[in-house]
């Protein structure tokens, strides 16, 4: 059966939280890839790298990694140095980096190790900073060799660095690229120029990049002068770098901004007969991605040009819908496209990304034979779309590049395409075996703006288990590089190793982490605001949660919404003095309970501020004007303090309890604050007196109401809403309170002012 566009859309967002295992049971069954031709591809792998090992061509790259790989210290050093250096503005900050960085690495034990007179230059250039940081030969004479050496410092590590970046960048304008690009063009390679440009953050600079990526087209146009574009060099294109707010917040705009951007510049390419391919990035803006391509490929002014291309990444756990997608909308439009296939350059942060923001599970896989398997598996399935398709297979892996060969049929469009400064020697080696057509993906632009890039292939070339790395390394056999991945996916799912903890146990054994909300996810946007709609025009009330019973009651307040003062979000009945001392007089410790009850009743407190989050977020929203972003932080970090405390009462290590504390929460973080306080006082023992900000009484009591449900006594927290008397600084300064806990300006300058705080 015919699956519309939108279902696929579905599957895309379905299989980016999807299990692992179960995933790649369907995919591998689904592939049907043949079984015949996998030990001939590990053979014929294993034959190049032989090869290549002996040609002694290995590349600098490789080189600079066999030396200085992930595994070393000063891998490390290097890396962060890298990452950093070029974009630090001022001298001192840039020492200061310097001097962290490089002073106490041991450079010295690499010393002309290498074969390589590039990686021995590097070697000694960071040497001489290392000795100048530690103040030369020592003595007067070295303090004072030391004192003169900043510039010299400065220049050999900027020089370590720029070496480092000239290998990825093949010039600082398309003109130079274009010269450069001469020698390779003669043996019969074509490039595609990435103009360099990513997360443009202001209007100007996303203008500038376009601007780049148009200079680049009308250059290459007078060159292009083969009848076949495929046979022309091409530009790849970032999305990030084209529009200032490329976030789905924005998704409209962009789809019209951006849109019509990459039309132009999609209709330039059209007309100077080149290709265009649009560079996969981040997961959290497939979704946007795809949206912003399919309005690219529904101009109907781009019909009957083949040129425009899309990058799939095999590690995505959605890269097979995509395909799917890709090749349902080329049909429906009735045109050709192009597709890269690579495995994805953001694994790094797509692993940090999903666990620091606590998502159901991560878009990618977390084996690299995983991705290995699914590279195949799609492209074994983009061969079967090449009616419609155009496959162009980038990478280095050797095992990867040989089972393409083996699976690809006789007479089969395709082209395979490395990075400037990688995999030169793999591609000779099959540029003369094969004749097949290879293109060269090449950075173009200014080294400032090379930074996330280059950072990105430190991070995958200097990983032990990237092939790069392991070529490079000859210790390695062969043959146990070209082990077929699907073997290696096989005994990695029987060993049932875990490598990387979910989202939702980063904190072992200690606690769950908080749950996210992925605003980036249309699906889960639809649901909030579905659970959200009833509380839109809800009202709430607050009012002093005390034990005892006061003489007199406070003044009732409307609570304005501080975005819309004409929503009235709620009222408030503040404390008033009589609320202040029946309270205190009310107040009992919580010695009594254990520490388990106690961190049991801090547990069930997050379970409901995580239950009730609908709620949480409007009022949240309403009250404290917080955006959805703000509020899904700000609920989680709340939860994860209620958990950490939890954990940390069941220590029973703390203690013993200090008496009544007073908790003065600022309006900035409501919800947050508000609970983190309450919380660790309560995990020791403490009775609680929680004074919320005037300006966000209503988050107050709906969290004291959780509390309270969760088990934690009414005496042991009570809630004194408003500032009718000055209710912090009396609370601060009442000889019944034996701590206070404040955060935010407001009430620190206020407990200044009475003499409470100090500055
Ligand atoms: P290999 O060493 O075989 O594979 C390394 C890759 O394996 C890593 O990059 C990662 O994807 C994956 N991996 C590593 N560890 C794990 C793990 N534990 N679990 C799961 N997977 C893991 N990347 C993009 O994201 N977007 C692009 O638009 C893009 N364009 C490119 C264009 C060209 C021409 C080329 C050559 C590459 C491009 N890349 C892009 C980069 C590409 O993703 C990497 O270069 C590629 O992943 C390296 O694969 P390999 O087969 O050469 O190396
Ligand atoms: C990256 O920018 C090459 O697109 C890939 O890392």
């Amino acid at each position: 059966m015919n699956r519309s566009l939108e279902d696929i859309r579905a599957e895309i967002l379905e299989a980016k939280q999807a299990d692992e295992d179960l995933h790649l049971d369907q995919l591998i069954e689904a592939a049907a890839y043949p079984a015949e031709s996998r030990p001939a591809a590990s053979r014929a792998a294993a034959d190049l790298i032989g090869e290549i090992r002996s040609s002694g061509n290995l590349g600098r790259t490789d080189a600079v990694l066999a030396e200085y790989g992930l595994r070393t210290d000063e891998g490390i050093a290097l890396l962060r140095l890298a990452e950093a250096l070029i974009r630090v503005p001022d001298a001192a900050t840039a020492d200061a980096l310097i001097a962290d960085k490089i002073a106490h690495a041991d450079w010295v034990k690499h010393k002309g190790n290498s074969n390589s007179a590039f990686v021995n230059v590097l070697t000694r250039l960071l040497m001489s900073a290392a000795w100048c940081l530690r103040g030369g030969a020592g003595g007067p004479v070295g303090r004072a060799i030391g004192a003169v050496s900043t510039p010299i410092i400065r220049f050999c590590s900027r020089r370590a660095i720029q070496f480092l970046a000239q290998r990825f960048v093949l010039g600082r304008t398309i003109q130079q690229a274009l010269s450069k690009s001469a020698g390779m063009e003669r043996r019969g390679y074509q490039y595609s120029f990435d103009m360099l440009g990513e997360e443009a953050l202001t209007a100007a600079d996303a203008e500038k990049f376009f601007l780049d990526y148009q200079t680049a087209i009308k250059e290459l146009a007078p060159k292009s002068t083969a009848p076949d574009f495929r046979d022309n060099h091409g530009i790849s294109i970032k999305l990030s770098a084209l529009h200032p707010r490329y976030e789905s917040a924005k998704r409209d705009r962009v789809i019209e901004e951006l849109g019509a951007r990459v039309s132009r510049l999609a209709h330039m390419a059209k007309e100077a007969n080149i290709g265009i391919d649009i560079d996969a990035e981040e997961a959290d803006r497939l979704e946007l991605s795809l949206d912003v391509i399919e309005a690219v490929m529904r101009d109907p002014g781009l019909k009957g040009w083949d040129g425009f291309g899309i990058v799939v990444q095999a590690y995505g756990k959605a890269a097979p819908r995509v395909l799917d997608f890709l090749y349902a909308l080329a049909g429906e439009l009735d045109r050709k496209i192009k597709i890269r296939l690579v495995k994805g350059a953001y694994w790094d942060s797509e692993i940090k990304r999903a666990q620091v923001e606590g998502l159901p599970d991560f878009p990618v896989y977390t084996r690299k034979s995983a991705t290995d398997v699914s590279y195949l598996c799609c492209a074994r399935k983009l061969l079967t779309m090449t009616d419609r398709v155009y496959p162009q297979f980038a990478g280095h892996n050797a095992h990867t590049v040989s089972s393409i060969l083996q699976i690809v049929g006789e007479g089969t469009e395709f082209e395979f395409q490395r990075i400037h400064g990688m995999g030169e020697a793999l591609h000779d080696e099959i540029r003369r075996r094969k004749n097949a057509r290879c293109r060269i993906y090449a950075p173009v632009g200014k080294h400032r703006e090379l930074l996330p890039y280059l950072a990105r292939r430190m991070l995958e070339n200097g990983a032990n288990s990237s092939f790069v790395n392991q070529i490079a390394d000859f210790s390695n056999d062969p043959e146990d590089i070209s082990r077929d991945p699907f073997e290696l996916l096989e005994e990695a799912r029987k060993r049932n190793v875990q490598a990387i903890s979910p989202p939702s146990a980063i904190f072992g054994n200690d606690r769950v982490n908080s749950k996210g909300w992925d605003l980036h996810n249309p699906g889960q946007l639809q649901e909030i605001e579905e659970r959200r709609t009833p509380f839109r025009t809800s009202s709430w009330t607050s009012a002093p949660e005390i034990a005892a019973t006061a003489d007199s009651r406070g003044p009732r307040v409307r609570v304005l919404s501080p975005s819309n003062p004409e929503d009235v979000v709620g009222e408030v009945e503040e404390a008033s003095g009589e609320a202040i001392e029946a309270a205190l007089g009310a107040a009992k410790d919580w010695s009594t309970a254990t520490p388990g009850e106690r961190g049991n009743a801090l547990r069930r407190a997050s379970d409901l501020y995580e239950e009730h989050f609908a709620e949480i977020f409007s009022i949240l929203a309403r009250e404290a004007g917080k955006t959805p972003t703000d509020a899904v932080a700000e609920l989680r970090e709340a939860v994860d303090f209620l958990r950490f405390y939890a954990s940390e009462a069941e220590s029973g290590e703390l203690g013993p309890p200090l008496g009544t504390v007073a908790c003065i929460s600022p309006w900035n973080f409501p919800l947050a604050i508000f609970s983190g306080q309450i919380a660790g006082a309560l995990a020791a023992g403490n009775a609680v007196i929680a004074k919320p900000a005037e300006q966000t009484p209503l988050i107050a009591k709906f969290a004291t109401d959780c509390f309270h449900k969760a088990g934690v006594p009414k005496d042991v927290l009570q809630l004194l809403p408003g500032n009718g008397p000055d209710v912090g600084a009396v609370l601060a300064a009442h000889p019944k309170i034996d701590g206070v806990a404040f955060t935010g300006s407001t009430e620190t300058a206020r407990l200044i002012n009475a003499g409470i705080a100090g500055a």
